[in-house]
């Protein structure tokens, strides 16, 4: 079996202020210093990349941002597009986040082309996938997740996925304080495994696949110790330093 490393991924959403982020950031350095082995990155809203750049820089920590434009460059106003993310140092991306595919209205498509521009520009899109409540109680989850996978393989084609990242995120499980047990998050994880290895066993052999949706310092490690679990996309608890830095203690192997 591949040997994936993991992965802990901030997702600040809409918080922060330059004081806030300032004491946040240098203790998420100071504190994980030792844990050589965990990717660790943090995913902040656009005015504070500069911050996270200059307090960030040439440490271990990696940064990048929430969403990104499917445009290259233009007139698109209020857009960031991928190459703008570069100039401010970002590895990572998010694109397909549940929030904006349900509060902005972007499609499997949508989000399959801001895929592609952020890898055009040589960012890393962590790709979010996931079903809602409703969906898994009408037994869909797989077609779901299918759907919003395969619309990005059917754009990129599959070697893409060799330079991303996943992250299974059931939107039930979001915010909501309401984790996905292990089992269930292992089971979706590896359903995405065994769809992408139908097209190629080696890329779908290195992805790595967060999962995300309540991730705690109390559950983090039981959920990264399943077999297709790579790390997490923490939301609120990325907010807060001592959770954070517990949650990527928690991904050591
Ligand atoms: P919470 O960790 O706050 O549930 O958010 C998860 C998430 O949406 C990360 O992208």
């Amino acid at each position: 079996m591949a040997r994936r490393s993991k992965l802990v991924a901030g997702n600040w959403k809409m918080h922060g202020s330059t004081a806030q982020n300032q004491g946040l950031l240098n203790a998420v350095i100071s504190r994980t210093v030792e844990l050589k082995e965990v990717g660790i990155a943090v995913s902040v809203p656009y005015p504070y990349l500069a911050q996270a750049q200059s307090v960030l820089a040439n440490t271990h920590v990696s940064w990048g941002a929430q969403n990104v434009s499917q445009h290259e460059k233009g007139a698109y106003t209020g857009e960031v597009s991928a190459a703008m993310l570069v100039d401010f140092g970002c590895r990572y991306v998010i694109v397909g986040h549940s929030e904006r595919r349900a509060l902005y209205g972007e499609d499997s498509h949508t989000v399959a082309l801001k895929f592609r521009a952020a890898q055009a520009a040589g960012l890393i899109p962590i790709l979010c996938v996931g079903e809602t409540l409703d969906q898994r109680d009408a037994g869909i989850t797989e077609q779901v997740v299918a759907e919003q996978l395969d619309t990005v393989v059917e754009l990129t084609g599959v070697s893409a996925l060799a330079k991303a990242v996943l992250a299974y995120e059931p939107v039930w499980a979001i915010g909501t304080g309401k984790t996905a047990t292990p089992q269930q998050a292992q089971d979706v994880h590896a359903f995405i495994r065994r769809r992408i290895a139908a097209n190629d066993s080696v890329v779908a052999g290195e992805l790595q696949v967060l999962y995300g949706g309540s991730v705690k310092a109390s559950n983090a490690a039981e959920l990264f110790g399943m077999p297709d679990i790579d790390g997490g996309l923490i939301g609120g608890a990325s907010l807060v330093a001592d959770e954070f830095v517990a949650i990527c203690d928690a991904a050591k192997n």
